[in-house]
């Protein structure tokens, strides 16, 4: 194991009970202080920054068909899975780690 390895560690915060987030929805909740999208994608449960790379707009205000998420401000398009934008195709959301335990979902803001 290499040095840098040793000093990544992980921080998970509980953010929403998985019953709260059905397949196909999509979210935001206030983790230490930060709004953070999170979406169920065919149960696959992602977590980004909720706010749009283009002009910052708050991405939950959006449109999420289960795939794409869409910001209401001038409609460019995400992938949900993945974050990368499909519209315009130069830009990506900023995503942070998210995992499930025991039906809470979890998500780790990186350190402080
Ligand atoms: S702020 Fe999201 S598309 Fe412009």
């Amino acid at each position: 194991m290499d040095a840098a390895a040793t000093n990544v560690v992980a921080s998970w915060v509980p953010a929403l009970e998985l019953d709260e987030l059905w397949e196909g929805e999509m979210t935001a909740v206030t983790v230490n202080g930060t709004s953070v999208l999170l979406v169920n994608v065919d149960g696959d449960v992602r977590a980004y920054r909720n706010r749009c790379p283009h002009q910052q707009w708050a991405l939950d205000e959006g449109d999420f068909d289960g795939e794409v998420i869409v910001c209401s401000r001038h409609l460019w398009e995400f992938d949900a899975r993945s974050g990368a934008g499909r519209n315009p195709a130069t830009c990506s959301l900023s995503g942070y780690p998210c995992r499930v335990d025991d039906g809470m979902i979890h998500v780790d803001l990186g350190s402080p």
